[in-house]
């Protein structure tokens, strides 16, 4: 546990979260540190006694807006296994509690912090305020061990905000929906102690007293830096995701002098990463490598690889989404890159890319070292329901073309039992040239222009050149591959996007200075036009079925057997990410168009909800997904603390998408007598498929597939040109999923890689470049 949290630790030293700053509350003149959210107005603040006194206790308040109908905190910045702090008027009085969540649904009262209120807790017409002492609170017992708040270091606590209030709001263990946004930001909690006789008054309802005993013992002057001189480069690349990397690896192919910039740290043990489980001790394996460790990556305490600067689950590290993600991997077929799917006509023979693609990083669909495939009884249960309507079994990825009534093996992009992807491919490639440097925790704040050219590139490291500014040579370029939140939030910082979205920037006192001047900013679509994959889980149970504890303990306690397997030859159950077999449908709407169904079929589930009583070492889960042709299209951008989120959700927003996913589904479901033994659980039957569509989480409709944010077009409609350079810009390129106008036909980044290699190839074919 302490390993796990000092990793935390030292990656938000430095981080370009917002920072807590100290204040003193005019109502009771405690002072704290604390944040006040820029989008919700709300204040969330701490203050703990001296680091010596040990003490296992701190006091805290939330100052929120009579807007949020409840908010919350987790000092230590994740909602799993930590301590979390809920609180919402009712009335004239405050209540709170704290709570304690083992998984990503409804927080329990926990037993063992004792909370007092501070004067000024209070209710008035415009706020409510919540000032509390927190006993037994920086310290507390987790299924593993023990987590401690990092009093003496750097640390990302995280708030959650909710416009929808608790069912009942007279009781402390009242139930609540998710809330309807969160965020993190940057603290140094060395800094926030204050001596012990003065903590001692407060925590006893004393008041007042607060400046001027602040023991500050950081010095504020910057040291000073020795002149840098930074070395420019023919071509910068922004993130090393699977479009980024292979950006990179062709560039410097070709001779060219690239410099890839990544905002994150190493994952895979040959990258540098370190953090595996026990049982892996000294065989050189992280949680990244191993495959059968993915659904870990969403109940971990300590979760340091997601972005903590975007609403969605992203990828922040070395290798992007593919670090993290099911490493499901699909051969485009030729839809992935035709007109019809939004492309320009350039575009249509994605073949000869495809194939480099596949050379470099071949997929498989017997990704244990031994041949052989395990924990196969989901795979078998949806086969034979699928064979009864018609469906063909083949090898996917030998038949990428074959996307109507077939089912086959889950094919991944993993190398010997291990995670292999653009990391292990790609980038090992690059490393070794000498013209090629890449840089991690580096981030890139907005690229530096005058007027359509680029020039180079702002990041917050001020070692890599004056001011952080890393330069082109003079007929360089940069291309953004920072993912589709990620490219989008450096172009508004760049002063190109939507007006809305660039005058955000504008009003924060950090971005603002940074844009160019308003004549200079270039009105593009950036951010409209998204679309992620809508996906239902349907889940089911059979006799036959190995739920395999719901991959529940695979980090702690694997079976013995498995991990012993995997550890002599990566073989077996854990060469493997969770997906078993996979199928797709054509289906024709009702207005005359072709969308693509696809399913998932997975041991184990994220969530079951029946009434009755089930089998949870039989459970298995079919993911239901729609994918090209789907019409629907929302928004992404940013918010006032710069949080890259979306601001329009794009499921569903055409009824006809929603038609279609119901009807795939009922198929699905149609057969399930002929399965003897097959029960579908979620939804039961008491529910209808039309009403459990319909009453979905909307949040929960989320694939992580987000693609069209900076999508490819002509001009007027588009933000990047065939040639995937940013409209009305002489030398800024995005090769990342954002660029992608449709969603492809699979989980997309096989086509995020095959889009990559003929994006580079365009590139370093256009004229007036390095
Ligand atoms: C939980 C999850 C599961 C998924 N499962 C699958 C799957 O099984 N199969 C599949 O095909 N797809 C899957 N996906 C989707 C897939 O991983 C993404 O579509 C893909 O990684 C996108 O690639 P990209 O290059 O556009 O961006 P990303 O992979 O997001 O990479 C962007 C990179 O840029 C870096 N970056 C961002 N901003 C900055 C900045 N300002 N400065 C410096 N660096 C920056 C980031 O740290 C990151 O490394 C999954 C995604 C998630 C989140
Ligand atoms: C820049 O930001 C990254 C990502 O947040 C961080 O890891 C790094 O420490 C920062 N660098 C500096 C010099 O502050
Ligand atoms: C209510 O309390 C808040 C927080 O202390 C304060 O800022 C605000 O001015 C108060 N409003 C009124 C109407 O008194
Ligand atoms: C870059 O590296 C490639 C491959 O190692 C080499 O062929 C090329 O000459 C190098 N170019 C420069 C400018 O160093
Ligand atoms: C792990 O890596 C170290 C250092 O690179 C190496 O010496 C050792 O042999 C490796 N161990 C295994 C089990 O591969
Ligand atoms: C499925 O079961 C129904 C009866 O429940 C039967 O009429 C039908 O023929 C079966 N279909 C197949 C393809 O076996
Ligand atoms: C992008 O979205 C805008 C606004 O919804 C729409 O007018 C435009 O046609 C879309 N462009 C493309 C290329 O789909
Ligand atoms: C639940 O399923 C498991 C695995 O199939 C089986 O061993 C067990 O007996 C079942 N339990 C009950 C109560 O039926
Ligand atoms: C509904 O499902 C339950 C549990 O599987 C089963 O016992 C019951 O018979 C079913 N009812 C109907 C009407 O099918």
């Amino acid at each position: 546990m302490l390993l796990r949290l000092a990793v935390a630790v030292l990656s938000f030293v430095g981080s370009v979260l917002s920072q807590a700053t100290p204040y003193t509350d005019p109502d009771n003149g405690i002072t704290l540190w604390g944040f006040t959210d820029p989008v919700h107005h709300v204040t969330y603040g701490y203050v703990f006694p001296p680091v010596a006194a040990n003490a296992n206790e701190f006091i805290g308040e939330i100052v929120a807006p009579i807007e949020a109908k409840w908010a919350g905190v987790s000092p230590i910045g994740s909602m799993l296994h930590s301590l979390l702090l809920v609180a919402w008027p009712n009335g004239n009085s405050i209540i709170r509690s704290a709570r304690y969540a083992t998984d990503y649904v409804q927080p329990t009262v926990m037993s063992g912090p004792i909370l007092t209120d501070l004067p000024a807790t209070k209710v008035n017409a415009t706020h409510w305020k919540w000032v509390y002492r927190c006993q037994n609170c920086v310290s507390w017992s987790t299924a593993d061990g023990t987590s401690t708040l990092p009093v003496d270091g750097f640390g990302a606590p995280a708030w959650v905000f909710s416009t929808v209030g608790v069912d009942t709001p007279s009781s402390v263990s009242s139930t609540f929906q998710e809330h309807t946004d969160f965020g993190f930001y940057g603290f140094d909690f060395s800094q926030a102690h204050v001596d012990t006789a003065t903590y001692a008054n407060w925590a006893a309802g004393g008041t007042g007293g607060g400046t001027p005993t602040i023991t500050t013992t950081s010095t504020t002057t910057t040291p000073t830096q020795p002149p840098v001189s930074a070395t420019p480069y023919d071509y910068i690349v922004v993130g090393a995701g699977p479009g980024g990397l292979i950006a990179a690896d062709r560039l410097s192919e070709a001779g060219k002098k690239v410099l890839l910039l990544e905002r994150g740290g190493p994952a895979t043990w040959e990258t540098g990463g370190t953090y595996g489980p026990a049982w892996a001790k000294g065989a050189n394996l992280t949680k990244f490598d191993v495959p059968g460790l993915f659904e870990t990556m969403f109940s971990d305490s300590n979760p340091f690889w997601w972005c903590k600067d975007v609403n969605v689950f992203a990828g922040c590290l070395l290798g992007g989404g593919t670090t993290i993600n099911g490493a499901l991997y699909w051969i485009p077929p030729y839809s992935d890159f035709a007109t019809t799917t939004g492309w320009p006509s350039s575009w249509g023979n994605h073949q000869p890319y495809t194939d480099k693609m596949k050379a470099r990083l071949p997929s498989t669909d017997t990704p244990s070292t031994d041949g052989k495939h395990y924990l196969e009884q989901s795979a078998d249960v949806a086969a034979k329901l699928l064979d009864v309507q018609g469906y063909r079994r083949l090898t996917i990825n030998d038949n990428p073309d074959q996307k109507d009534h077939v089912y086959g093996y889950s094919a991944f992009d993993f190398i010997k039992g291990k995670r292999g992807g653009p990391v292990a491919t790609y980038f090992k490639t690059a490393k070794a040239r000498p013209n090629f440097t890449y840089k991690q925790y580096v981030y890139v704040l907005n690229v530096v222009r005058n007027g359509a050219q680029v020039t180079g590139v702002k990041t917050n490291d001020t070692s890599l050149g004056p001011d952080g500014i890393i330069p082109l040579t003079p007929k360089g370029r940069v291309i953004l591959s920072a993912g589709s939140f990620g490219s989008p939030r450096i172009l508004f910082r760049s002063g190109i996007g939507p007006s809305d979205m660039v005058n955000i920037v504008k009003a924060d006192a950090a971005a603002g200075p940074n844009l160019p001047p308003q004549a200079q900013w270039i009105n593009l679509p950036v951010g409209y036009n998204v679309s992620d994959n809508p996906s239902i889980n349907l889940v089911f149970t059979h006799p036959s079925i190995d739920a395999y504890e719901n991959w529940a303990q695979v980090w702690s306690s694997p079976r013995p057997a498995d991990s012993a397997q995997y550890l002599n030859s990566q073989s077996g159950v854990l060469a493997a990410a969770s997906p078993r077999l996979n199928f797709w449908r054509a289906y024709s709407g009702s207005d005359g168009k072709t969308r693509w169904m696809q399913g998932t079929v997975r041991p184990g589930a994220a969530s079951v909800d029946t009434v009755y009583s089930y089998n949870a070492s039989q459970i298995f889960t079919i993911t239901v997904y729609l994918s090209t042709g789907i019409t629907s299209r929302g928004r992404i951008g940013i918010d006032a603390a710069m949080t890259a989120r979306p601001l329009v959700t794009p499921w569903f927003k055409d009824p006809i998408d929603k038609a279609v996913l119901i009807q795939g589904i009922n198929d699905i479901v149609a057969n399930i007598k002929n399965v003897s033994g097959l029960t579908l659980i979620t939804p039961d039957n008491t529910t209808t498929i039309n009403d459990y569509v319909n009453n979905y989480d909307p949040a929960s409709l989320n694939s992580n597939h987000w693609v069209g944010s900076n999508t490819i077009g002509t001009a007027g409609k588009a933000v990047v040109d065939e040639n995937t350079k940013v409209f009305n810009t002489n030398n800024l390129f995005v090769v990342d999923a954002s660029i992608i106008p449709q969603m492809p036909m699979g989980n997309p980044h096989g086509a995020i890689m095959s889009m990559a290699e003929q994006a580079v190839t365009k590139i370093l074919g256009l004229v007036g470049g390095p």
